[in-house]
């Protein structure tokens, strides 16, 4: 099996560590049922891969939350969890063209458009107000329609019928301005859906890279070698090898439908959409597939795949111009999108407003920065509140910049997406005279010894 097959991948998840893998052997509705279990064992701190085996009413199983942790996006890639951000960095500036093959497992089982039935499938309803089932780990593949360029994103897809989808273009970017481009001139545009990645392959899809560079290119990169990719079966795109479901179609020019509201990464059902349709004209799978689904709503989930390509590119714009950067947090209490810790070893005055100032300005989404110094956790929430409480006062060390480009689906922002933003510089000064409490490695290690993980004999009894 190819190493960017994601079966692969849920293979390696279950040989490396069976805690991360629960597989549900008990009856469950892909109606409410599944998020609420995913939801309920998020709520116990727990955020394991999920094989929903027994589907009421269908035959084939489905997998969630394969991306909702950290330690698995470390496993994708290979690397310890703290150095996520930094290796994504590294991987992205290679790039490497991607590789046309000839065969894929997904072309076992072809269905010409009048046989298309996505209610086969067992498409999750996520929440309450949702008004239909939807797809959520479609990765929609498209091309520039002037240059070509190729671009991979995710996009709910409200399911209108068994051929029919509803699709959201908000987040503005790739997808959208291909759209409007192609729009213009009155054509549709071709795009394919994609479910079942590798997880490398959907963490490029997210990736914040100039628009001259494919996403293709990109995910090749990560990968560290040329992205495996088929000839559309009808139509001019090529397309990542190894997914389980695919459709191929359009979006249609000139059509907009109601679309929404749908449970979002912000945890809100949200309204706002740009009520795109999108038509397969065929769809294919592979020999028993298994069907993906991403958790909806302000899931470990969708924010970690959210944050983990922000983290890198904030990294990497930070590295130029703040020497002692020493890490960077997108945390899940931001919706994966919205807030950003930065930690430093300050060598002048006037760093952690750089670093305010830099993450602002490439990066449209966030609306709080904080820039703490090199001994505060910017992993741990309560240590970077602890700085802001201690190293930050509001009259000198806070930035804001109001009416900017924000995102539509923050339902705090303006109706056409426009957003406040701050920054907080909760650097000490460099010759502060408070010094943090301290205690002696030896004692530290004494403590350590009596206190020792279970199996180890300790100093004495507590
Ligand atoms: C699980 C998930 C679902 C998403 N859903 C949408 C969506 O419905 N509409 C949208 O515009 N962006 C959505 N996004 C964000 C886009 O996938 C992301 O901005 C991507 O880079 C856009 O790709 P593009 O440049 O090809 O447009 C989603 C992201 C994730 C992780």
């Amino acid at each position: 099996m190819s190493q960017q097959d994601w079966r692969s991948f849920i293979q390696q998840v279950e040989e490396s560590d069976h805690f991360q893998v629960i597989r549900v052997k008990d009856e469950i509705s892909p109606a409410y049922e599944m998020t609420a279990f995913v939801a309920e064992l998020e709520s116990h701190g727990t955020s394991p891969l999920v094989i929903f085996e027994n589907v009421k009413g269908y035959s084939i199983p489905v997998v969630a939350n394969l991306l909702g942790s950290r330690t698995r996006m470390s496993l994708a890639f290979k690397v310890k969890e703290e150095d996520l951000s930094a290796e994504y960095s590294r991987r992205i500036k290679s790039l490497f063209p991607e590789k046309v093959v000839k065969d894929s497992p997904a072309h076992f089982r072809i269905y010409a458009e009048d046989e298309i039935d996505i209610l086969k499938f067992p498409i999750l309803t996520h929440f309450q107000d949702d008004p239909a089932p939807y797809i959520t780990a479609g990765l929609i593949v498209s091309a520039d329609p002037d240059t070509g360029v190729t671009s991979m994103g995710y996009h709910r897809l409200m399911i209108k019928g068994g051929d029919r989808f509803g699709i959201s273009l908000h987040s503005r970017k790739r997808l959208w301005d291909y759209q409007r481009r192609a729009e213009e001139r009155g054509k549709n545009l071709p795009v394919a859906c994609i479910l079942g990645v590798h997880p490398l392959i959907s963490l490029a899809s997210i990736g914040v890279i100039p628009s001259q560079t494919g996403k293709y290119e990109v995910a090749g990169g990560l990968l560290g070698e040329p992205l495996e990719v088929v000839q559309g079966v009808n139509i001019p795109l090529r397309i990542p090898a190894y997914g389980e479901i695919v459709l191929e179609g359009e979006i249609l020019a000139g059509v907009r439908e109601p679309e929404g509201p749908f449970g979002e990464f912000t945890g809100y059902s949200s309204y706002r959409s740009t009520e795109h349709v999108f038509v397969p004209h065929i769809l294919y799978h592979r020999e028993n597939p298994l069907y993906q689904s991403i958790c909806a709503g302000r899931s470990a989930e969708h924010n970690t795949l959210l944050a983990i390509p922000r983290e890198a590119d904030l990294f990497q714009a930070l590295s130029r111009s703040i020497p002692g950067l020493r890490a960077v947090h997108v945390p899940l209490s931001g919706c994966g999108l919205f807030h950003a810790y930065i930690s430093m070893k300050k060598t002048a005055e006037g760093q952690g407003k750089q670093a305010i100032l830099t993450a602002l300005g490439v990066d449209h989404c966030l609306k709080l920065v904080v820039a703490v110094d090199e001994d505060v956790n910017v992993y741990n929430e309560s240590e970077v509140l602890w700085a802001v409480s201690t190293r930050f006062q509001a009259d000198k060390d806070l930035v804001a910049v109001h009416g900017t480009m924000g995102v539509i689906l923050d339902p705090s922002a303006s109706e056409n997406g426009l957003t406040a933003r701050i920054g907080i510089d909760a650097t000490k000064a460099l010759h502060a005279k408070a010094v943090r409490c301290r205690i002696p490695d030896e004692a530290k290690d004494f403590a350590k010894r009596l206190i020792a993980p279970p199996g180890q004999e300790k100093l004495t009894q507590i």
